[in-house]
């Protein structure tokens, strides 16, 4: 089997999240964790409860601290290589439902130096990255986070303020740090290099601008990861709280392994995919199916493999009794891909629709989001 790799520019093999844990040092999200969020929030969402978020690190810290009466801040983002796809969404509906229920700002970069110094599928001119960066914003104020309390930061129209954050992290962050922790390599550019120490600033952008130490807590999905393990090293030495991190499951490809990825385009449904194009790309998906109907209905489906059950189980269905009776259903045998297939279809584009309208709107309202500190 191939080996699990999994980076913030690139995820290989059949991601084994229990491995992650050990392998990253973050601790799983728990039943206990659970309900003192439910006590705070009243209710919890899906991405919580079916432990889609499935592991931290200091999320206790954060609960204790808003608990005594101290805000946190939170911090998500962006790298605009291209078009929003349905998997980048996951940590951002997240993130909107942390904001609502706690009633805190937040930090929404967008690494448009990133994605110019280094992208793995293939270089981007300036100009095409600043068209993914108007484009992605729409996706981003689309999803409804609070306008009066989201600032969002592109890195080269925000880089003094972040500059001025970044050479405080660089300076505590060797050269074989680095390289030990994202892999670089001599031969790479040393803008990449550098890059780190500007993915680590919002996390103490509200502290720096406000002159209280803020806590922060960044929901992501786990290929963030190495970005925080040198941030919070960093931290301490500078007179900030270590950030805080949530860490979602992948969104699984549409097409057989691995996680929904831009680089291939079938594996993924974007945010503008015309009705035909996700009816033709959840047609041809990969599900726990069987070969025959007649095998199908003798041994049952596979859920807990299939792209499509994942697909409600991360965002189109809600409700938890539904899912059980789908997984159930499926396992017997008695429920066929194709039933599964025309509903989430017809879900999706109900959301694609209603996302788009939303879009249309977000167009008069960049400027009160924008960052301009
Ligand atoms: P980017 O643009 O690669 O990804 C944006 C967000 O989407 C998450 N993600 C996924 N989540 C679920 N299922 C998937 N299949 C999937 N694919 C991607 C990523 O974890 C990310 O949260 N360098 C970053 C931009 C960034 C950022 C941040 C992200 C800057 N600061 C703080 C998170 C938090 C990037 O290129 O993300």
């Amino acid at each position: 089997m191939e080996r699990m790799k999994v980076t913030p520019w690139s995820v290989e093999g059949k991601v084994n999240y229990e491995h992650l844990i050990k392998e990253f040092g973050v601790s799983p999200i728990t039943d206990e964790l659970i309900s003192r969020i439910r006590k705070i929030t009243g209710e919890v969402h899906l991405q919580l409860r079916r432990k889609i978020f499935f592991a931290h690190r200091d999320l206790d810290f954060i609960l204790d601290k808003y608990e005594r009466g101290e805000k946190f801040v939170l911090y998500t983002g962006r790298g605009p290589s291209g078009p929003v796809h349905i998997g980048h969404i996951v940590p951002w509906i997240f993130t909107k439902w942390l904001q609502e229920k706690f009633g805190v700002k937040l930090y929404f970069q967008v690494t448009d130096d990133e994605r110019f110094l280094y992208n793995p599928s293939r270089q981007l001119s300036k100009e095409e990255i600043q068209k993914y960066v108007y484009d992605n914003i729409l996706d981003v104020i689309a999803i409804g986070f609070d306008e009066r309390k989201t600032e969002i930061v592109v890195n080269t129209k925000a880089a003094g303020a972040l500059y001025n954050i970044a050479i405080e992290v660089a300076r505590h962050v060797t050269l074989s740090t680095v390289k030990a922790i994202f892999g670089f390599k001599d031969e790479d550019n040393i803008g990449i290099v550098f890059f780190p120490a500007i993915q680590a600033a919002p996390a103490f952008l509200e502290s720096k601008l406000t002159g209280v130490n803020a806590p922060c807590l960044i929901p992501a999905a786990i290929d963030q990861d190495p970005y925080w393990r040198m941030t919070r090293d960093v931290a301490p030495k500078i007179g900030y709280y270590k950030p805080a991190q949530i860490h979602s499951r992948f969104l699984p490809a549409l097409t057989a392994g691995g996680k929904m990825s831009a680089s291939i385009p079938e594996s993924a449904i974007y945010l503008k995919d015309s009705d035909e194009e996700v009816e033709y790309k959840i047609m041809n998906a990969f599900t726990g199916g069987r070969a025959t109907k007649k095998e199908q209905k003798k041994l049952g489906g596979q859920p807990e493999i299939c792209s499509i059950y994942q697909f409600f189980s991360f965002l189109f269905e809600e409700n938890d009794e539904e899912l059980m009776e789908r997984y159930t259903a499926c396992r017997s045998g008695e429920l066929l891909c194709g039933e599964c297939k025309a509903e989430l279809t017809s879900r999706i584009k109900k959301f694609l629709h209603q996302h788009r309208k939303k879009r249309e709107k977000a167009k008069d309202k960049i400027d009160e989001f924008l960052f301009k500190g």
